[in-house]
């Protein structure tokens, strides 16, 4: 499996997002992770696509687009538009996740979908079949810098179990308090994409953070 670093630019500084992100790659990060806030699917707002599209043509890194809001089908188009590799939507925020995975496919991108804590591996199996990654929210969704819930790995290792028993190749990204000290007990479980924020984006380290982590990555199995 490959292992992947999908840094957050929640936590970066917004005033240089281009020479931060920039950093974070020259680091070894492949990804950048895109956390849209709506203030209503989640209690706090962050950006959204404008922002994002502006580093589209700066950046070489695949765009990791996490959508913390409520009807993401409103905006796929906009999303898709700005740049997105990815898109995640949370299944809580819509009924409407076929039709959202038909049209990011169609695009040509790839389509994940990302459950909070409270919600079972289960909730999602039957759309398992429609996506290239699920995202086990390893915090409530809302805020960078809070504690990862080691709780979630037996999530984790129920969708590693559900990718073999279904046979599907899925990817299983983690997102929130992942560390140096707790990425390799997510890689354990079965994740292989890793976000980070406030782990990465700390002024003056953050291309020799990126690095800890690819290295670190080298020690799993
Ligand atoms: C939380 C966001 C995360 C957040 C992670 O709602 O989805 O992506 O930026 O930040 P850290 O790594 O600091 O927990
Ligand atoms: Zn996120």
């Amino acid at each position: 499996m490959k292992y992947i670093l999908s840094p957050s630019i929640l936590s970066a500084d917004f005033s240089k997002l281009a020479e931060d992100t920039a950093l974070a790659v020259r680091g070894g990060a492949e990804w950048l992770h895109i956390d849209v806030m709506d203030g209503a699917f989640v209690p706090n707002i962050s950006f959204g696509a404008p922002v994002y599209k502006c580093l589209r043509p700066v950046s070489d890194a695949f765009f990791d687009v996490h959508l913390m809001i409520d009807r993401p089908e409103r905006y796929i188009d906009d999303f898709l538009k700005a740049g997105a590799d990815l898109i995640c939507i949370h299944c809580e925020a819509t009924k409407e996740i076929e039709a959202i995975a038909e049209k990011v496919h169609a695009a040509g991108k790839m389509f994940a979908i990302a459950v909070k804590p409270a919600t079972p591996a289960e909730a999602i199996k039957d759309y398992l079949p429609l996506c290239d990654m699920v995202l086990v929210m390893t915090v409530e969704p809302g805020f960078g810098g809070q504690s990862f819930m080691a709780d979630m790995m037996p999530k984790v290792a129920k969708f590693r179990a559900l990718r073999e028993d279904l046979g599907l190749d899925y990817m299983i990204q983690v997102d929130g308090g992942i560390s140096l000290q707790t990425v390799a007990t997510a890689a354990a479980a079965g994740a292989n994409v890793f976000v980070a924020g406030s782990a990465v984006f700390k002024p003056g380290e953050i291309e020799k953070n990126a690095q800890a982590f690819i290295e670190k990555f080298k020690t799993f199995k």
